[in-house]
């Protein structure tokens, strides 16, 4: 159960692994790595614990941010010693989406092909023992414990089959997100991963209105790159809770050396909130907005237009979908 009282997230850590050791001595451990920090900091606790008997399965869907696959499996490998497997699905997860435009229809194609995915990859598992799971006390809490109502069902990691037969292993269940961050940050996991950014589960399918295309994701990821650099050029990126581009599907004339053109819009949003229930619209500099807005009409081909959100919500969302 949660303890009360000032949080030690080393002493949590040294704990839970010599707890881990005992709990899982001789098992093997299944894991699904997203990149997102919970499963991160999951994994590498329990792999203090376990070693070489802990196994991670990271299904690259094709829809994270520029690099951002690479730099995982990068940190998880060199620094870490991990052993993780790459599942490189992109094709697979775009061909499933081909020709769909409805946002709750594009979740539920991206959460079913995840969980396809990972079962068979686990399938040419042998004798694992546990499902490790990044689970965290306001899944829990939101789930409908005790005297908590149910806000929504959380299934971890997009609602990982049911009939795998494997035990739960969940180290973080009693952790509010902070104090994830805090054992992350204490276990030497570095600070992309640590205090990354929310990010939607089925990524810029998200943030990419209209049928998802590879043709459109490309445009995202190097515009959000753009944004994502000049918010911490700027020094925006230790205030402002969220920020990214996406696209939203909308093409406009427009006019480059004397010849017209007909391109695409990319709109930026930036968001203050604190805990993404209601948000307001971040007021950047326009200085900040013109070097974003230049940049990505010079470096990203195919977008003549950049817009900025200036919508609370509600009425709006923080994504678009
Ligand atoms: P909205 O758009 O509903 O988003 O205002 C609120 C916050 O939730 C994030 N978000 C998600 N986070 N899985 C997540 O873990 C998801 O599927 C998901 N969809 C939205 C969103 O980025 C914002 O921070």
């Amino acid at each position: 159960m949660r303890t009360t009282g000032d949080f030690d997230a080393a002493d949590f850590a040294a704990k839970e692994i010599e707890r881990l050791k005992t709990e899982l001595e001789g098992k093997r451990v299944l894991c699904a790595i997203s990149g997102g920090v919970d499963s991160t900091v999951a994994a590498v606790l329990v792999n203090r614990a376990v070693g070489e008997r802990l196994t991670c399965i990271f299904v690259d869907h094709g829809l994270m941010r520029k690099d951002e696959g690479d730099e995982v499996m990068a940190m998880l490998k060199e620094q870490f010693n991990l052993n993780v497997k790459r599942v490189n699905a992109a094709d697979r997860f775009l061909t499933k989406l081909k020709g769909v435009t409805d946002p709750e229809q594009k979740r539920k194609i991206v959460g079913a092909e995840f969980v396809a995915v990972f079962e068979e990859e686990a399938a040419r598992l042998d004798n694992q023992d546990y499902l490790l799971q990044g689970t965290i006390y306001p899944d829990i809490l939101e789930s409908g414990v005790g005297d908590n109502a149910v806000v929504k069902s959380h299934h971890n990691v997009g609602g990982l089959p049911e009939d795998m037969n494997l035990e739960l292993c969940e180290p973080l269940k009693y952790l509010y997100k902070n104090e994830v961050r805090l054992v992350g940050a204490a276990l030497g996991i570095q600070d992309f991963v640590v205090n990354r950014q929310p990010f939607p589960g089925p990524g810029l399918a998200v943030r990419c209105l209209g049928e998802v295309r590879e043709d459109k994701l490309v445009l995202i990821r190097e515009s959000d790159a753009i944004v994502r650099e000049e918010f911490k050029n700027a020094g925006l990126d230790k205030t402002v809770w969220q920020y990214f581009a996406l696209l939203p599907n909308l093409k406009s004339v427009g006019v480059v050396e004397g010849k017209r053109t007909y391109c695409h819009t990319i709109a930026v949003r930036a968001v203050l909130t604190v805990d993404a229930m209601t948000c307001d619209f971040a007021k950047i500099p326009y200085d900040v907005l013109e070097t974003i807005s230049r940049r990505i009409v010079t470096e990203v081909p195919g977008v003549n237009r950049v817009v900025y959100d200036i919508t609370t919500k509600p009425p709006s969302t923080i994504e678009w979908e």
